[in-house]
């Protein structure tokens, strides 16, 4: 039996349905958006449906006719909001309107009002609980996790990333040993986070944990290459190819687990919205390594995979993680990487983060590291001449990394940060703090 409440919106196409969805939780009720043909046997399988929104709105209409609902969605019994949506409309004389059914013309743009308009339909006509939180989300996917995979292997790459962490704490308080978590160190991972992975995992969660270190291997494969989509790609296939043969290693697993969250799917589009994302699979495992998808946070928005990581006991500085790009530190090791460029560059970015951690702005910026470049610069230390590499910072403030604003630093924090560096990292001689926005920059420098 499921723990928590649902109130089911149909996807008519309108691009407000993402924030129907996120209104309705933050007033405490599970709430999930499912294709507006979505089948009556699905629906009725739902035991802890409450109630259906039918969100109409502009984009209700695909190739210039208007999408109709089916017409047993009015005779369940079940408590209906309209909006934007004629009652009678397409649908068939014979079936009597449900008698809970609400209107409304349009979803109020405030997100007070519109959580005001969603009360009354939600706690009077469908007596929805509040019972939406983390500790009976984390119980219901326990179970489903269970059902789902029986005693058969789940295979996971755990990469360290907020998704991927979350989705193998809770496959592992589900399946414990039936996950197979594979870790592979590509040698561009930042200052410790390798090493925390097999601590937090390994040592206290008690996961099958395979770690591989390849740093030496991709180093290799990575040495003369300067140009940055090259060095991208070397990467991304190694790393692919590391993964496939670990899992080979391991033999027969049945289910592959993917940190899937709801932006994912719901931002990019519905079944009605036209396009599907597809989600990437871990890409080319062999021809007959057939998997099927365990994905237990693809209804969860990103605050909510934090929430869900906190509860199931993973450190704050895992499940606040800043964004980092796959590539690593490959990217902000500029130009052909060198061992000796990136010491400096992993050091230097282990004492940015840690003053801004001091500081407090480790939860207020979204994004901060260092980089380092491939050219030198004339210097002084103890009366001689130097001729060593520059530290670049970088901070930066977005909603969704389209644009970036840099935000100000306090001058004694970024003199503390230099000296620092200044002192701490071999081979440095010069920091310098990148103003640039974005556009006409980009967030990284490759
Ligand atoms: P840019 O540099 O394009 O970066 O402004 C925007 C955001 O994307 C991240 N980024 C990447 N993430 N693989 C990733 O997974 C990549 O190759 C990659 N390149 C950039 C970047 O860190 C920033 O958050």
């Amino acid at each position: 039996m499921m723990k928590q409440d649902l109130i089911l919106i149909l996807d008519l196409g309108s691009e407000e349905n993402v924030r129907l969805a996120r209104s309705i939780r933050t007033l405490g009720v599970y709430s999930e958006i499912y294709p507006h043909d979505i089948s009556r046997r699905s629906i009725e399988a739902m035991t802890n449906l409450r109630g259906i929104i039918i969100n109409g709105g502009k984009n209700n209409v695909v190739d210039g006719q208007p999408i109709a609902v089916e017409p047993w969605l009015f005779t369940l019994g079940i408590p209906l909001f309209l909006v934007d949506y004629p009652c009678t409309g397409s649908i068939s004389d014979s079936a009597a309107p449900s008698p809970l059914c609400r209107q409304a013309d349009s979803l109020p743009a405030d997100d007070k009002d519109l959580a005001a308009l969603l009360s009354p339909f939600i706690f009077e006509d469908c007596k929805a609980e509040a019972n939406w939180n983390m500790s009976n989300f984390i119980a219901d996917q326990v179970a489903l996790i269970r059902q789902q995979v029986g005693d058969k292997q789940v295979l996971l790459a755990l990469s360290g990333g907020v998704d991927s962490s979350v989705v193998a704490a809770l496959l592992i308080k589900a399946i414990g040993k039936q996950l197979h978590c594979v870790h592979v160190n590509h040698g561009l991972m930042r200052k410790g986070e390798s090493e925390q992975v097999v601590e937090v995992f390994r040592q206290q969660l008690g996961a099958n944990l395979v770690y591989v270190d390849a740093s030496e291997r991709f180093l290799g494969k990575l040495a003369g290459v300067a140009d940055p989509e090259e060095k991208r790609k070397i990467i991304g296939s190694e790393f692919i190819r590391l993964f496939e043969e670990e899992a080979v290693k391991l033999g027969k697993m049945d289910f592959l687990a993917q940190g899937t969250i709801y932006p994912d799917i719901a931002e990019s589009g519905t079944k009605t919205a036209k396009v599907v994302k597809s989600h990437h699979n871990v890409g080319g495992l062999p021809e007959d390594m057939k998997f099927q998808l365990v994905e237990p946070i693809k209804f969860l928005f990103k605050d909510e995979v934090r929430a869900c990581g906190l509860e199931l006991g993973l450190p704050e500085t895992m499940v606040f993680r800043q964004p980092f790009p796959g590539p690593g530190l490959g990217v902000r090791c500029l130009g052909a990487i060198t061992a000796h460029r990136l010491h400096s560059l992993r050091e230097a970015d282990a004492i940015l983060r840690e003053e801004f951690a001091a500081a407090g702005l480790d939860r207020q910026i979204w994004q901060y590291f260092t980089v380092v470049p491939d050219f030198k610069s004339v210097g002084m230390k103890d009366g001689y001449r130097t001729f060593e590499y520059p530290v670049i910072l970088r901070a930066v403030n977005t909603v969704d990394a389209m644009t970036a604003e840099v935000p100000q630093i306090d001058w004694a924090l970024l003199q503390k940060i230099t000296n620092r560096i200044l002192a701490e990292v071999p081979g440095v001689n010069r920091v310098l703090y990148d103003i640039s926005p974005k556009p006409p920059a980009t967030i990284e420098w490759e």
